[in-house]
């Protein structure tokens, strides 16, 4: 397995903590070489750091997805840094606003506008930061987190839910506008995961945790590494001929 990505130069966007963080683990674990690239630099450096202790090769940088300037910059950098690039995972979202993020009748529009800037835009402005890096190289490989929040009707997060489904069909266009000239994009849809940061902040209420298990024709929650299994599959060889999908990674919550 170690071999499935050797030398792939991947950069992960928002991997300071969560999915993103357990993502560079897994491709460092399968040989890639990654960058961390995080808003929260001292996350993504500990990130980093533990890819190496562990004998993998990863690096951190500071990235802003909301401002142009850096994702370009941190891009630029990455990429000087990995001598090219063959993938990029596009994982961030500023999940502060999302209990703030009501119904479309009491919606601060602030929290609107800053969701999507960050959760919709700033995919934007990374996919415009990565595209050419990978057309250089012939072929390349974005994955996008999505979740099932854009998918399954709900009663709040109404800006999330808009900012998730876009990103859908952001990531068709790219797939449809640059499949034949070597570029596959993807979504990894997860639903509710459980991360280490939320276990640690032991703040998720027993109930809400009770509830989402209740919904899964299985026998757990979601694990980060649940979905960094898959991100890893879409940014290598093996899933060269996967384009243009929405892969939803729920435990079953929901069937599609
Ligand atoms: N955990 C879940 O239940 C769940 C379910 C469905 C989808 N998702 C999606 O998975 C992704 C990761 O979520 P997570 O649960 O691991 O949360 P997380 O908060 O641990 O991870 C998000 C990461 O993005 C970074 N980030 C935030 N704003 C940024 C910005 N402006 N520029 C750069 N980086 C920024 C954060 O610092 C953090 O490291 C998100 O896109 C989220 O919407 C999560």
């Amino acid at each position: 397995m170690r071999e499935r990505l050797n030398n792939k130069a991947i950069i992960v966007i928002g991997s300071g903590t969560g999915i993103g963080a357990a993502t560079v683990k897994q491709l460092a674990a399968e040989g890639a070489h990654v960058c961390v690239a995080d808003i929260n630099l001292d996350a993504a450096t500990k990130v980093a750091e533990d890819v190496r202790v562990a004998g993998g090769r990863a690096f951190a940088l500071p990235i802003d997805i909301a401002d142009e300037g850096t994702v370009n910059e941190a891009v630029g950098q990455a990429v000087a840094q990995l001598g090219g690039l063959d993938g990029a995972h596009v994982n961030a979202a500023d999940l502060r606003v999302i209990f703030e993020d009501s119904d479309a009748l009491a919606e601060d529009l602030a929290v609107f506008d800053r969701t999507l800037q960050v959760n919709l835009r700033g995919h934007l402005l990374c996919t415009r930061a990565v595209l050419p890096h990978l057309l250089q190289r012939g072929q390349g490989a974005i994955v996008y987190t999505s979740s099932s929040a854009a998918d399954v009707g709900e009663n709040t997060r109404p800006a999330y839910a808009a900012a998730k489904s876009g990103l859908n069909a952001l990531m068709r266009h790219v797939a449809s506008r640059w499949g034949r000239e070597g570029i596959t994009a993807n979504c990894v849809a997860p639903g509710f995961v459980f991360t280490p940061e939320m276990q640690a902040g032991g703040q998720v209420p027993q109930e809400l945790l009770d509830g989402m298990l209740a919904r899964i024709p299985g026998i757990r929650l979601g694990q980060v590494e649940d979905i960094a299994a898959v991100v890893a599959l879409l940014l290598s060889e093996q899933g060269r001929w996967i384009n243009g999908q929405v892969y939803n990674v729920n435990g079953g919550a929901l069937m599609r």
